[in-house]
């Protein structure tokens, strides 16, 4: 900083400072001429200040209470003044007084280094030149077959629920027929929690391995008729590989009525496969094993990319299996009997999908860890 510029006795102009004067003379235009004057010193002032140690000095001069100018005004001007011009003369000052705190304010917001900052950069904004566009995200090639899997049955007349990723064991397992320590369980290569010795083993917490408990949650809250798809995240102690990933994505389907059969279940399947994959593909129900649901089936369907002829997407066979079903245990129907499940009067079905295994095959990816990388040369593919 110039040392010429360090205090306002010094400003640039050089003139003396601004001191109070007595008045003599209380007409207007005396009284005109006096606040025109300090105004006119205060605003010299204002403009020679550069940073916020000089304005402080600044505002103590003139607003200090013990003898800063405003202070002396009153003294010298309104104190002062004879018994007829009391009245002009405040209304004066007051006016004057308001104006100097504004002239004041305004000196410290451009001394102050933001706002110094700010018009700098405001110079160099040029408008003329063209915005810079944002690249658009494109939906993840797993959630956008998500949806269109929910959409499908959602045409179909079916609600969506969702639930949690940490599950109980009871919820995963106990409840879907699964008896504590039954075999079954090993084909489910669960992630446990750590630390839930103390807990009896239907409340202990582990990643779910499927979509499938949230058909519990589901019938404990609402009787039937039920139709509900249930979209999610599971998880399973797998290795990663070009098939196999430790997180993936499911789309659950169950439907409770009276009457519901097999064939519902086989027509609601076909109609779904044919609005995914095409509607020249076949299905055909191979029979499997579910401990909740009794019969269980693998869909297949004839391979979209040879027609049935046999290639090596479908390992010759001229089939894809694509999810699992089957018709609802009655075991099951018996840990939600309460809310009108009674195994005699509803039956159902159920079905579970793998989403990442379904979109590999619709856009023929080889290796499932695409999905997870988050290259952007692979994602924005599915634009
Ligand atoms: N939950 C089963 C799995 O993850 C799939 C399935 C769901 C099978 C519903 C039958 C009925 O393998």
């Amino acid at each position: 900083m110039s040392p010429a510029r360090k205090g306002w006795e010094s400003g640039s102009t050089n003139q003396m400072a601004y001191t109070v004067p007595k008045l003599e003379d209380y007409s207007p235009a005396a009284l005109d001429s006096a606040v025109h004057e300090l105004l006119s010193a205060l605003r010299q002032e204002a403009d020679a200040v550069r940073s916020e140690n000089e304005w402080k000095e600044f505002r103590d001069r003139w607003m200090a209470r013990k003898n800063g100018i405003l202070t002396q005004i009153n003294d010298l001007w309104l104190k002062a003044a004879p018994g007829p011009s009391k009245r002009e003369a405040g209304a004066r000052v007051n006016q004057l007084k308001s104006e100097a705190e504004h002239i004041i304010d305004s000196a410290q917001q451009r001394a102050s280094g933001s706002a110094a900052q700010m018009r700098t950069d405001l110079e160099r904004l040029d408008i003329t030149l063209p915005g810079i566009r944002r690249t658009l995200g494109a939906e993840h090639p797993v959630m956008k077959t998500m949806h269109e899997i929910v959409s499908v049955f959602r045409a179909m007349g079916y609600s969506v629920a969702e639930g949690p990723e940490v599950e109980t064991d009871y919820y995963n397992f106990e409840s879907l027929n699964f008896p504590p320590n039954h075999p079954a369980r090993d084909t489910q290569d669960t992630i446990f929690i750590a630390g839930q010795e103390k807990k009896q083993q239907r409340d202990r917490l582990l990643l779910r391995t499927h979509t499938s408990p949230v058909q519990i949650r589901v019938m404990e809250k609402q009787p039937p008729p039920v139709r509900v798809v249930i979209p999610g995240k599971v998880h399973r102690a797998d290795t990663a590989d070009a098939t196999h990933s430790p997180v993936f994505h499911q789309v659950e389907g169950l439907a409770v009525d009276t009457n519901i059969t097999f064939s519902d279940l086989k027509g609601t399947l076909d109609h779904a496969m044919k609005s995914l994959f095409g509607s020249s593909v076949k299905t055909r129900f191979y029979p499997s094993f579910f401990p909740f649901t009794e019969p269980s089936a693998d869909v297949q369907i004839t391979c979209f990319k040879c027609g049935g002829k046999g290639c090596r997407l479908c390992k010759m066979s001229g089939w894809i299996e694509l999810l699992g079903c089957g018709m609802v245990d009655p075991n099951v129907f018996g840990f939600v009997e309460h809310n009108g499940y009674d195994a005699n009067k509803v039956s159902g079905f159920a079905f579970g999908m793998g989403v990442e295994r379904i979109t590999m095959l619709k856009y023929g990816i080889d290796d499932i860890q695409l999905f997870y990388q988050g290259d952007v040369r692979f994602l924005e593919q599915f634009m």
